[in-house]
C-alpha cells in the first residue's frame, strides 16, 4: 500500500503554548495533515501535558484532524471523551493497557479512527493479533514524555518490517513514527514506509514552523516517489 502524499503531523508540544493559534494557524498553512496532540498522565510518561480541554479548544480552533496520542495508563477509561472533545484519531499505547483488542474497538466504536502507539522496547510483533483494528500503527523513536530527544535508529526497522507486514497480510494501516524526526532523517523514514512524520522540535523551534512544515513534507515526498 502506498500513499501518494507523506503526511506531516507537527507536534503541539513544541510549540508556544500561549500562542497556541497563531502556531497552528502557521502549519496549517505549511501545508500539515493533521495536528499531533500528546497527552501526557504522569504515571504511564514522567510527565504531565494537556487534556480534554485543549484537545475541545483546538478541534474549534483548525480544520485540520486531531491526531491524540494517548501517553495514559488505561486509556480505555478517556477514548469517549477524546473522541466527543474532537479527537479524529486515537492514538493508544499497548503497553498501558491489557486490552488492546477492546480498547481500539472502542475508539472506532465512537467514530475515530484508531491507532496503537509502541515504546522503543516494544516488539513489532505485540500488534500482530490485532492489525485488522488498526487504521495507524505508531512506532515511538524516543522514549515518550518529552520532546527534543535524539531518534532511537532502531524504530527504522520496525518500520521495514512493519511495511513488509501491510503488503504481506494486505492491511492498509498507516505507519507513524514519532520522536526525534528532523529534516536529515525524514527521507530515509518515507522510504522505509512512513506515511505520517510527527516532529515537534523541527516544526515549532526554528523561527518559521510554516516553511519547515513545508520543507519536511517536500523532502519526505521526494523520496517516498523513489520508493514507488
Ligand atoms: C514524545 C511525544 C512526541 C514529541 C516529539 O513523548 O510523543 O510527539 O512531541 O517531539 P520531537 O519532535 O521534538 O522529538
Ligand atoms: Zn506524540
Amino acid at each position: 500500500m502506498t500513499y501518494a502524499n507523506i503526511e506531516i503531523a507537527p507536534s503541539i508540544l513544541a510549540a508556544d503554548f500561549s500562542r497556541l493559534g497563531e502556531e497552528i494557524l502557521a502549519v496549517e498553512q505549511g501545508g500539515a495533515g493533521v495536528i499531533h496532540v500528546d497527552v501526557m498522565d504522569g504515571h504511564f510518561v514522567p510527565n504531565i501535558s494537556i487534556g480534554i480541554q485543549v484537545v475541545k479548544s483546538l478541534s474549534q480552533a483548525t480544520r485540520l484532524p486531531l491526531d491524540v496520542h494517548l501517553m495514559i495508563e488505561r486509556p480505555e477509561r478517556y477514548i469517549e471523551e477524546f473522541v466527543r472533545a474532537g479527537a479524529a484519531r486515537v492514538l493508544i499505547h499497548q503497553e498501558a493497557t491489557v486490552h488492546l483488542d477492546r480498547a481500539l474497538s472502542m475508539i472506532r466504536e465512537f467514530g475515530a479512527e484508531a491507532g496503537a502507539a509502541i515504546n522503543p522496547a516494544t516488539p513489532v510483533a505485540m500488534l500482530g493479533d490485532v492489525l485488522d483494528k488498526l487504521d495507524t500503527v505508531l512506532v515511538m523513536s524516543v522514549n515518550p514524555g518529552f520532546g527534543g530527544q535524539k531518534f532511537i535508529p532502531g524504530a527504522m526497522e520496525k518500520i521495514r518490517l512493519l511495511n513488509e507486514w501491510r503488503a504481506r497480510y494486505n492491511q492498509s494501516f498507516r505507519i507513524e513514527v514519532d520522536g526525534g524526526v528532523d529534516m536529515e532523517n525524514a527521507a530515509a523514514l518515507a522510504q522505509a514506509g512512513v506515511n505520517t512524520l510527527v516532529a515537534g522540535t523541527t516544526i515549532f523551534h526554528g523561527h518559521d514552523p510554516a516553511s519547515a512544515t513545508r520543507q519536511m513534507r517536500k523532502v519526505a515526498t521526494e523520496a517516498v516517489r523513489q520508493r514507488v
